[in-house]
Order: C-alpha cells, then sequence, then structure tokens
C-alpha cells in the first residue's frame, strides 16, 4: 500500500501552476505549450486551460494533449463568459503554492516566468505583476487609441488601489496562493481585471514586485474586449468602491429601470398624442415595450456574462415580464395601503418602487437569468 502510494508522488512536487483563460485560442494553445515547455523544462509545473467552450473547440485541443501530459488540465465552463471568473476558477483548480495568470494568445512573454517565480520563492513578494509600464517594459504594437484608453483605466484603477503598482491593468501576473486564500471570498470577478480586483480586495498591503515585458502583438484570432469592457470595468470599480452597502448588479438593474421609464413615456406619448389612441391601449404598449427593452438592456449589460440567447432569450423575456408584472401589482398595493393610512403621497409611491424594483431584481436574477449571485 505504502509503496504504492509513493509511486504516485511525482520526483519533484509542482512549484508553479498557471492558469490561462481562453477563448477562441485552438491555434495558440500546442504554441503556448511548446514555449512554456522551453522556458520552465519538463517538470515542476502544471497549466489550466479554462475555456468558455469556444467554438473553434479550443477545449478539445487542450484535452488531447491532456492525454499524454499530465502537466496539462482543461477546465471547460459552459453557458458562461467571463475572464475574471475563468481565472478564479482556474486558479481554484490548480494545486502549486505558486500561481500564475497569463494571455493564451501569446502575447504575454513566457521568458519573465522564471523571474517573477524568483521574486517570489526568495521571499521578496507576495504577488508579482508583468508590467508594460515600468522598466523596460512596453505595450508593443498598439494604435494612439487603444494606448489613451489603457492609460486612463490604469489611471482609474489606481484609484481604488491602497498601493501603487505601475500596471495594474495587467492580466499577466504571479502570486502565491496564500493570497488567493485571504481573498477569494470576496473578489467581484466581474469583467477583465482581475488582478485590479486582488489588488483592491487584499486585506493588508501586499508586497508587490514587478517584472517589465513587452507586449507582444497578436499571434492568431482576434481580441476579444470590446468596447463594453469600459461598462465592465465601471461595474468592477463601482463594486470595489460600494459593493459592500449595494450589490452592483442591483445599482445596474436600478439604472436599466429607469430608462425604462423613459421609454416608457415616449412610447405612451407617440401613441397617445401622436396616434391619438385611447389612454388604456397607449398605456398598456407603452408598459409592454419598456418590460421588453428593460429586458434586452439587462441581458446586455447587467447580465452581460450570463447572457441569454435564442430559445434562451424567449424563454427569459416571458418570466421577466411575468415577474415585472407581478412587481407592478406589489408596487401599487404597497404604494395604496401606505397612502391610504397616512403616508405623505411621494413617500408612498417610493416606498411601492423601492418594493417592487427588489422584487424584480431578486426574481429575475433566480428565474430569468438563472442563479443567485
Ligand atoms: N475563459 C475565457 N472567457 N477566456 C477569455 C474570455 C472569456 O470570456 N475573454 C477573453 N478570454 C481569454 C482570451 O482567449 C485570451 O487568452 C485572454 O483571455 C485575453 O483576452 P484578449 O481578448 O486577448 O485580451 P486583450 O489582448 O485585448 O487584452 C489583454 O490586455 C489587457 C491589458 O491591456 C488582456 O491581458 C487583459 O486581461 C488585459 O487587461
Ligand atoms: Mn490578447
Amino acid at each position: 500500500m505504502q509503496s504504492e502510494k509513493a509511486a504516485l508522488i511525482s520526483a519533484s512536487p509542482i512549484r508553479l501552476s498557471i492558469v490561462v483563460p481562453t477563448f477562441n485560442e485552438a491555434f495558440n494553445v500546442p504554441e503556448l505549450l511548446r514555449r512554456l515547455n522551453d522556458v520552465l523544462g519538463c517538470e515542476g509545473w502544471e497549466v489550466i486551460f479554462v475555456d468558455d467552450d469556444s467554438p473553434d473547440q479550443t477545449a478539445r485541443v487542450v484535452r488531447e494533449i491532456a492525454r499524454t501530459d499530465c502537466r496539462v488540465r482543461c477546465l471547460q465552463r459552459i453557458g458562461r463568459r467571463g475572464l475574471s471568473s475563468a481565472c478564479i476558477e482556474g486558479m481554484l483548480a490548480s494545486s502549486a503554492e505558486n500561481i500564475a495568470v497569463m494571455d493564451g494568445d501569446l502575447q504575454h512573454d513566457e521568458t519573465i516566468l522564471p523571474a517573477m517565480l524568483k521574486k517570489i520563492e526568495q521571499g521578496g513578494a507576495d504577488l508579482v505583476v508583468g508590467t508594460r509600464y515600468a522598466g523596460g517594459g512596453s505595450v508593443g504594437e498598439w494604435d494612439e487609441s487603444r494606448k489613451a484608453m489603457s492609460r486612463l483605466a490604469t489611471k482609474a484603477g489606481r484609484a481604488v488601489l491602497r498601493q501603487s503598482v505601475s500596471d495594474p491593468m495587467s492580466g499577466f501576473f504571479m502570486l502565491k496562493r496564500a493570497i488567493l486564500d485571504s481573498t477569494v471570498r470576496r473578489l467581484s470577478g466581474l469583467g477583465y481585471k482581475i488582478l485590479l480586483d486582488i489588488l483592491a480586495t487584499a486585506p493588508s498591503r501586499l508586497q508587490v514586485a514587478e517584472v517589465p515585458f513587452r507586449f507582444r502583438g497578436r499571434n492568431a484570432g482576434e481580441s476579444k474586449l470590446d468596447t463594453m469592457v469600459i461598462w465592465e470595468f465601471g461595474m468592477l470599480l463601482a463594486d470595489k468602491k460600494f459593493g459592500r452597502y449595494l450589490p452592483v448588479r442591483f445599482l445596474a438593474f436600478s439604472i436599466v429601470g429607469g430608462l425604462g421609464v423613459l421609454v416608457h413615456m415616449a412610447v405612451l406619448g407617440a401613441l397617445l398624442k401622436g396616434l391619438e389612441l385611447s389612454f388604456v391601449i397607449s398605456q398598456s404598449a407603452a408598459a409592454a415595450t419598456a418590460m421588453v427593452s428593460n429586458f434586452g438592456i439587462n441581458n446586455i449589460l447587467t447580465y452581460r456574462d450570463r447572457r441569454l440567447k435564442g430559445p434562451a432569450w424567449i424563454r427569459g423575456l416571458f418570466t421577466f415580464m411575468l415577474a415585472c408584472s407581478i412587481g407592478a401589482l406589489a408596487n401599487v398595493g404597497i404604494a395604496s395601503y401606505l397612502f391610504s393610512s397616512r403616508t405623505q403621497w411621494m413617500l408612498a409611491g417610493l416606498a411601492g418602487i423601492l418594493v417592487g424594483a427588489v422584487w424584480n431584481y431578486v426574481i429575475t436574477q433566480l428565474y430569468t437569468w438563472g442563479k443567485s449571485g
């Protein structure tokens, strides 16, 4: 028994786990593994690819390699998207005391991994950032507008941090598992900026070291970051600033609800005054339009990471409209009750709105977009 157990223990334990989030990187995976092998040698590390069910079959490519290489693993997530949450789940699935996170498209310079590991293992750092904004680091071939965007985001990011880091937006870093353990339960997991999330969540000042690198051009495929990253980044910053008091999703949901009032009024005005339809018909059509537009916008913004598509979209719209109709009844019921028991009309109205909004938020989170959190 004892000897059987011993046989399972590898000669050299794993010192480093590398987490690589992927979405449509099938073409880049084999090359990345070749390079990791060149830089790190054949033992002492593992790599976990976290793939969000890429249509280009990235997960299949990883599994094919993993079948003959036990250093490689694939974590495939279905019906979910998100770079930060992928990194968190990959880190949690890893085993080593030190964890690196890097992109799967070869833009991160793997040759600095040994220098990063050395800084941690020699006790000089809890967390090492691969930086493009210090020492000899650079953003490489970016155009002016992307450079300006990145600089602006870096400034905004620094505003939620207690310590100075030259590149808090970097997607390339290494940390001790203890840092993950002390932050993981309070991470937002929203959007793309997992490093910023960790730095802003850490309970005490971390010992942060930096290793410069030059951000390479993309090898194959294309960037998944679109203009919506600005929205996701805003959600992350808001969550770090006041997420303790108010869930940012509720905030987003309420803003969308406010927009719905404008949509409602515009449609009501157009039908009633423009087409001279009856008030009941105009008001009903306005309410229905506002619900559809609220559902659509929430699906794109508030629940971006759990976006419904195709038949699920139709089902979602149905549960959303049902929930909101009950919410409207609760709204009117509570407000009328308060009003009849001598509450001032504005307060009664606001209380109704608040109860309706919370109801809509909680119920649609559970039944329309699937789960709590
Ligand atoms: N699992 C998963 N899910 N992976 C994703 C997702 C997702 O929703 N979106 C992107 N990825 C993977 C990509 O396949 C790639 O390996 C890595 O995450 C980075 O995505 P890119 O689309 O290549 O991002 P980028 O090059 O535009 O942005 C990089 O630079 C930013 C700094 O300017 C990333 O490193 C960002 O994290 C970084 O903030
Ligand atoms: Mn990239």
